[in-house]
C-alpha cells in the first residue's frame, strides 16, 4: 500500500496472502519507507578543483581526492595548497586589504555580503546536495539546517557592516586587516559563512581553508563569490590539510585567525600565536551534558536527546552526548529511547527520508569504534539500533551506553558520533556537579517543568551556549563559543564582531 507521503505498508496477514487483511484482522503491520532520493542530475561539478586566490583559480602541484563518504566514490581532485600557495592567497588578501577593501565605503561592503547572501539563497538547493555528497550528512538537514543558516550569517552581517558605530558605541573600531581562518568538516558552508560574514563586515579580507574530506561546498561558494562581483582577493579560498593550516597561521600577514576544530590543534595554534600580534579565537570541541528532570515533558525530552546526539551523525561540537537524567525516570527514559531509536532511519544522506547519514570519513569512523570499544571493556553497557546498514561507505550505528561512570572514557572524551553516555543524578546539585565535570564547556541543556529550576541550575553551569527544554537550536543573532577547554572568543550575533576589530 503506497500512502500520500511516500510511506508503504506491507502487511503480512494471518497466512492468506489475498490481499491486506484476512477475517478482518492485522496480525503484524511493518511500515516501510518508499525510497525519495532528492535529485541530483542539476549539480554541477568539475573533476578538478583549482585554488581560488586573487578572484582566479590556480594550478597547484599536488591534487587529492574528495570522496563521497556514503558510497566511497570520488567526486573530485582538489588542490592541495603548499606554503607557497598560502603564501600567494595571503599576499593577494594583504593586496586586496590595502589596495580596495580598505578604501571602499562599509555601505559598499555591505552592499556586497547582501549580494553573496542572495545568491546563495537562489544555489541552495544545489549547495544542500553537494553538502550532502561531500560530506555525508543527511539532505534533510543540509536542506534545512547548513544551507539556510549559511545564508541568515551573510544576511545578518551585511545587515551591520554599515552600524559598526552602534555595534561598539562609544568606541572607534578599525579592522586587522587579513583574517586566516581554518575550519572542520562537520558544517563546511555554515563553518564558513560564521567566519567570512563577520569578517567582511568589519572590512577584513580572508584567507579560508577547508578541511580535508569537505572542500566542495567552499569551492562552490567560490563561484558565488565572483558571481557578487566581489573585488578580486577579498576572499581566497583553498584546500588542503593541517600542514596547509599551519601555514595560514604562521603566515606574518594574518592578523587574524579564526580556528574550529579539535581542542589538540587548537592549543597547537594557541602557542603558534602567543606573543605576536595576531587576534585569536578558537572553536573547540565539547562534551555537552543534556540534563533531564523528574518533572520535565518526557517526550519532548526524548526528542531533545535525539535532536541532541544523532543530529549530523553526532559530528557536533555542542552534541548532547552526555545525558544526566534524574533517578526517578531513568528507566522511563531508556525505555523510550530505545523505542525511538528503532524509528531513526540510517542510510543514503540523498534520501530524503534519512534521520543518520554517513560517518564523515574512514579516520572519524575508526576513532569512533575505539571509544566505543572502551566503553564495553571498561563495564557500560551497550545499546545499539538494529537497523540494516549498507555495504559501502562509513557507518555507526545509533548508540547508547547505560551504567556509565565518570570515569569511564566515554563519560570524558569526546566521541564525535552518535553514541550517547547516559549518567543518572539525584538532586539538582549533583546534576550541575556532574555537568561541570569535564574539560570542555561548550553546551549544555536542561529539561524541566519550571523555569526557576531552569535558571538556577544553568546559572551554575560552565558553558557557554545553553538551552531550555530545546537543544541545538541556531541563530546568527546569538553568539556561540566555549569556556575551558572549549575555546574563546564568540561568533555569531553582535559579540562575533568583536573578534574582527581593534
Ligand atoms: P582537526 O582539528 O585536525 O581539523 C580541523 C581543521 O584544522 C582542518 O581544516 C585541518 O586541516 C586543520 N588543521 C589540522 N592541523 C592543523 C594545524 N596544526 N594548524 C592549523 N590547522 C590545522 O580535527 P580532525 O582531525 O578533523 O578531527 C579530530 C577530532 O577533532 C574529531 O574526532 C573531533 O572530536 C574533533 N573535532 C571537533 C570539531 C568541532 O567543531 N569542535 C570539528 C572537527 C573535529
Ligand atoms: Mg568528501
Amino acid at each position: 500500500m503506497k500512502t500520500q507521503t511516500g510511506i508503504r505498508q506491507k502487511i503480512s496477514t494471518n497466512g492468506k496472502s489475498n490481499g491486506y487483511r484476512t477475517h478482518g484482522k492485522l496480525k503484524t503491520s511493518i511500515w516501510e519507507y518508499s525510497k525519495s532520493v532528492e535529485d541530483s542530475k542539476h549539480i554541477q561539478l568539475k573533476s578538478e578543483y583549482d585554488l581560488f586566490i586573487g578572484g582566479k583559480r590556480i594550478k597547484t602541484k599536488k591534487y587529492f581526492d574528495t570522496i563521497n563518504p556514503s558510497n566511497e566514490e570520488v567526486i573530485a581532485k582538489v588542490a592541495y595548497a603548499s606554503d607557497e600557495d598560502v603564501n600567494k592567497a595571503v599576499n593577494a588578501a594583504a593586496k586586496a586589504y590595502d589596495k580596495v577593501w580598505s578604501k571602499i565605503s562599509a555601505k559598499e561592503r555591505s552592499k556586497y555580503i547582501f549580494r553573496i547572501a542572495r545568491i546563495l539563497q537562489e544555489k541552495a538547493r544545489e549547495f544542500a546536495v553537494i553538502e550532502s555528497m561531500d560530506g555525508g550528512k543527511p539532505v534533510k538537514e543540509s536542506k534545512s539546517v547548513d544551507v539556510p543558516l549559511a545564508i541568515a550569517h551573510f544576511f545578518y552581517y551585511a545587515g551591520w557592516a554599515d552600524k559598526l558605530e552602534l555595534a561598539f558605541p562609544g568606541r572607534k573600531v578599525s579592522p586587522l586587516g587579513v583574517a586566516g581562518q581554518i575550519i572542520p568538516w562537520n558544517f563546511p558552508l555554515l563553518m564558513a559563512a560564521w567566519k567570512i560574514a563577520p569578517a567582511l563586515a568589519c572590512g577584513n579580507t580572508v584567507v579560508i581553508k577547508s578541511a580535508e574530506t569537505t572542500p566542495l561546498t567552499l569551492y562552490k561558494l567560490a563561484e558565488v563569490i565572483e558571481e557578487a562581483e566581489l573585488p578580486e582577493g577579498v576572499v581566497n579560498i583553498i584546500s588542503g590539510d593541517g600542514a596547509t593550516g599551519a601555514a595560514i597561521v604562521r603566515h606574518p600577514k594574518t592578523k587574524k585567525i579564526a580556528f574550529t576544530g579539535s581542542t589538540e590543534v587548537g592549543k597547537i595554534i594557541m602557542r603558534q600565536t602567543a606573543g605576536t600580534d595576531k587576534k585569536l579565537t578558537l572553536e573547540l570541541g565539547g562534551k555537552a551534558a543534556n540534563i533531564i528532570f523528574e518533572d520535565a515533558p518526557v517526550d519532548a525530552a526524548i526528542e531533545g536527546i535525539i535532536n541532541g546526539i544523532y543530529f549530523n551523525q553526532g559530528h557536533v561540537c555542542c552534541a548532547g552526548s552526555r545525558l544526566l537524567v534524574q533517578e526517578s525516570i531513568k528507566d522511563i527514559v531508556i525505555k523510550k529511547l530505545k523505542h525511538r531509536l528503532k524509528s531513526l532511519r540510517v542510510g543514503d544522506p540523498l534520501d530524503k527520508n534519512t534521520d543518520v547519514g554517513a560517518i564523515n570519513s574512514k579516520m572519524q569512523l575508526n576513532k569512533i569504534t575505539e571509544l566505543v570499544q572502551s566503553g564495553i571493556d571498561e563495564g557500560a553497557k551497550i545499546y545499539q539500533s538494529e537497523c540494516q546498514l549498507p555495504s559501502r561507505g562509513y557507518w555507526f550505528r545509533p548508540t547508547f551506553f547505560t551504567d556509565v561512570a565518570q570515569s569511564h572514557r566515554i563519560a570524558g572524551e569526546e566521541i564525535f558520533g552518535p553514541v550517547l553516555s547516559i549518567l543518572t543524578f539525584r538532586t539538582p546539585a549533583e546534576a550541575v556537579e556532574k555537568a561541570n565535570n569535564t574539560c570542555y564547556g561548550l553546551s549544555a541543556g536542561v529539561w524541566t517543568d519550571k523555569g526557576s529550576k531552569i535558571f538556577k541550575v544553568l546559572s551554575k553551569i560552565r558553558a557557554g551556549v545553553v538551552w531550555s527544554n530545546t537543544y541545538n537550536k541556531f541563530n546568527p543573532a546569538s553568539p556561540f563559543g566555549g569556556y575551558k577547554e572549549s575555546g574563546f572568543g564568540r561568533e555569531g550575533g553582535k559579540h562575533g564582531l568583536e573578534g574582527y576589530v581593534k
